[in-house]
């Protein structure tokens, strides 16, 4: 099952495929439709391919191959955070909860254990592909880049940027301190060892800029963020932007129109990263709730990406995101977990999330803007391949997909590596299963007897997504692949490390 590249609307569910992927480079090789398993060698053959020389996994019924999920944003040292201060809104949980435990991750054996479990955690809820925030602190950042690359998943590691507007405790001495451990951090990561692939060199972990939210940097931070990006145009940046009411007017209070460089006659949030220089092609915008429509523009003509974190929007009372207004503009867009505003690691959760987020949306908007297709204009959309307009409606469950895996892959630049199940593609995937470990078909509780045995045509295999989507969580997902090594999932925990 995999999304359609420049549409957002379709899949492509095949019940019978072969998907090869070479071991020398973790790039899937070739995929064939409609192969029964008595036909394999022969397909096999085909592509001059000896049975002796393949090792073979064939899906058991009532499982499935996916696209690894993409979190375009998380908090790893927030993971032990999960679930705590689920009562207050984003200003007051930061300064309560979330800065308290931060700070403990300048104990770097305690920063080992805790990211040690987190990261096997986000893998094993399948997560290919993460946007990792992690605490102020260099020594104890780089311990969460080693274990990212040692568990190999590809992922996106940053030290937070913050030299005000902290507790004393949760602070950067300065801005020079906080470029300079940047910059420490940026070498560090690009000198671990590429790993097993020599022949697909490009690292599988790579360092990302974090000035954590306009409110934490000064503008002389700010401004060197700026330089050091300039000076270094392959260099991803993350933040976050228009969360929540109190965050933005707070904001605005600290980038007068006069401060910024260029002078604006009015700020807006995305205004001040753009002033300086922060917003561009390579720029992950975390939450944008309450964007203004010049901010929209703006986002759009800097071709920046939107991580939408749906669970932590409902859980810290920021608001929900207007997801279908961006993908109308054409905005990159995916899903964030943001753990801990968001209290569960898995992308799972956020595509529920992203749904209900969107359901509201479709209830709240005014009726003449109302565009809700009808039940039958809903079921064609499942294979549709027109782009309609997404505000003020629904999204599709294909749309809801597409955000979990290649749109995820757009933003974080990657849509050419990752994201889809393509042929020159690397080898990200998840398999999942609607059966527990005992192989009962009834995992949820419902009766799939007939969906899982033996032949499988579409129209079963999308009902499956479907219900893996809406109900699933980790022990649904049996095997985690990146770059076609098979890192996480019930599988592998079980020791099966083919
Ligand atoms: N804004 C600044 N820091 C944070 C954080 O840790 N989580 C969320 N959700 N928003 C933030
Ligand atoms: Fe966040």
């Amino acid at each position: 099952v995999t999304p359609v590249a420049g549409s957002l609307e379709s899949y492509k569910a095949l019940p019978k495929a072969a998907l090869c992927v070479s071991n020398d480079t973790g790039i899937i090789q070739w995929i064939e439709e409609d192969v029964h398993a008595s036909g394999l060698q022969d397909v096999m053959l085909k592509h001059g391919i000896l049975a002796e020389d393949a090792s073979i996994v064939e899906l058991k019924p009532g499982e499935f191959l996916l696209p690894g999920f993409i979190d375009t944003h998380t908090h790893a040292p927030q993971v032990p955070n999960i679930g705590s201060g689920q009562e207050d809104e984003l200003l007051n949980w930061l300064a309560k909860t979330t800065f308290p435990t931060e700070a403990k991750f300048a104990d770097v054996a305690f920063a080992r254990k805790a990211y040690a479990s987190a990261v096997r955690r986000i893998i094993d809820n399948g997560t290919t592909t993460c946007c990792y925030y992690g605490t102020l602190h260099l020594e104890g950042t780089k311990v969460l880049a080693d274990i990212v690359h040692q568990y190999g998943q590809r992922g996106f590691v940053g030290k937070c940027n913050m030299d005000r507007n902290s507790p004393e405790y949760y602070v950067e001495p300065s801005a020079k301190e906080s470029l300079l451990r940047t910059e420490e951090l940026i070498t560090y990561i690009r000198s671990l060892p590429s790993g097993s692939h020599a022949t697909t060199p490009n690292a599988l972990v790579q360092p990302v800029l974090t000035p954590r939210f306009a409110i934490s940097c000064t503008s002389d931070l700010l401004t060197s963020l700026g330089e050091l990006a300039a000076s270094d145009p392959s260099l991803t940046i993350q933040t976050h932007i228009s969360e929540n009411a109190s965050e933005i007017a707070f904001t605005k209070s600290l980038f007068p129109p006069t401060s910024l460089p260029g002078q604006t006659s009015e700020t807006t949030y995305a205004g001040v990263y753009d002033a300086f220089g922060l917003l561009r092609s390579n720029t992950i915008l975390a939450h944008a709730v309450h964007l203004e429509d010049s901010e929209v523009e703006l986002i759009k003509e800097r071709n920046a990406g939107i991580s939408h974190c749906p669970t932590s929007n409902f859980n810290l009372r920021s608001g929900w995101a207007k997801v279908g207004v961006l993908l109308d503009k054409g905005i990159k867009v995916g899903l964030g977990t943001d753990v801990s505003g968001g209290f569960s690691p898995s992308i799972l959760t956020a595509v529920q999330h992203a749904s209900i987020a969107s359901k509201v949306v479709a209830l709240s908007a005014p009726p003449s803007a109302s565009t809700h297709p009808s039940s039958q204009e809903q079921t064609q959309a499942h294979t549709s391949t027109s782009t309609p307009p997404f505000a003020n409606r629904q999204l599709p469950i294909a749309t809801l997909l597409y955000l979990a895996t290649l749109g995820g892959a757009e933003v974080c630049n990657l849509a050419h590596r990752v994201g889809s199940l393509e042929v020159g593609k690397e080898f990200d995937a998840l398999v999942a299963s609607v059966r527990d470990d005992a192989g009962n078909p009834n995992l949820w509780g419902i009766d799939l007897e007939d969906n899982v045995k033996g032949d499988v045509g579409r129209e079963e295999l999308q009902g499956m997504v479907e219900r893996f989507l809406f109900c699933g969580d980790d022990r649904n997902i049996r095997r985690v692949y990146v770059r076609g090594k098979l890192i996480g999932g019930k599988v592998w925990n079980a020791g099966g490390r083919v």
